[in-house]
């Protein structure tokens, strides 16, 4: 199965809030991303707002025919809006306030019922559950014991690494994460801080189901367009 590439467009709101206005439109944006190739949208509705609001996730509802996967935590207030906005697919992080972007993976045991129960009331919406989590076991087992049959593996620190041997240490814990959890019948995603350079060793990971990348399309996209950016990043995972 090819890798399949998730979108995150939380950055063209966060150039349109800079200003409070109406452009760039985050659906536009979406719409260009699918024509481009990608197979899912993703967008983080956080708590404060800062980027994506909520009108824009219901006009993403509305308009979308392809895939929408709303990156959330596991407040009560947003898994209720989730579960009137009914997205394909909601991935639970962890969230604080004051961080620049997701910091690390939920610490599934720490919040094991909230999590178990935002699993449940999600599926009981008919919304597909995905949890972001550390590389690492035990977080995999926690995340199997409280129902969720999709993860996503957090790449940060692969892409933070600071030289060539600690860039292999954390590649093998998400290749050895990845094994692990489809041999517990749970599906693999990845992502965070994955762009054109170090994408391809991740994409190569036997059995991973799709990557979820953000920043860099963006970033490239103000030189070359949106078009293009998602173009290229499609290009890479698949070869
Ligand atoms: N996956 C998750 C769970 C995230 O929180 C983010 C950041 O919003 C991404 C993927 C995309 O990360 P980046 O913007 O660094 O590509």
């Amino acid at each position: 199965m090819p890798v399949s590439l998730g979108v995150n467009i939380d950055h063209v709101a966060t150039l349109r809030q800079a200003r409070l206005g109406k452009e760039p439109q985050p659906v536009r944006a979406a719409l260009v991303c699918l024509a481009a190739g990608a197979d899912s949208i993703v967008v983080h509705l956080r708590e404060d707002r800062r980027h994506i609001q909520d009108d824009d996730l219901y006009l993403l509802r509305k308009v979308l025919k392809g895939r929408l996967n709303l990156e959330m935590s596991s407040a009560a207030e947003i898994v209720g809006i989730a579960c009137k906005v009914k997205p394909d697919q909601a991935t639970l992080v962890p969230e604080k306030r004051r961080e620049l972007t997701t910091e690390g993976g939920l610490d599934i045991s720490a919040n094991f019922r909230k999590v178990a129960q935002a699993i449940k009331k999600l599926r009981e919406s008919g919304i597909a559950v995905s949890l972001f989590i550390d590389p690492d076991k035990d977080q995999i087992d926690a995340a199997d014991e409280a129902g969720a049959r999709i993860i996503e593996l957090h790449t940060g620190r692969y892409a933070g690494s600071r030289n060539k041997k600690e860039r292999g240490r954390f590649y093998s814990q998400i290749r050895e994460a990845c094994k692990y959890a489809i041999g517990k019948n749970i599906t693999v995603n990845a992502g965070h801080g994955l762009d054109y350079e170090n994408v391809s060793p991740i994409a190569a990971i036997p059995g991973i189901n799709e990557l979820n990348i953000g920043y860099s399309i963006i970033c490239r996209a103000v030189f070359c367009g949106l078009d293009r950016a998602v173009r290229e990043m499609k290009a890479l995972i698949e070869k």
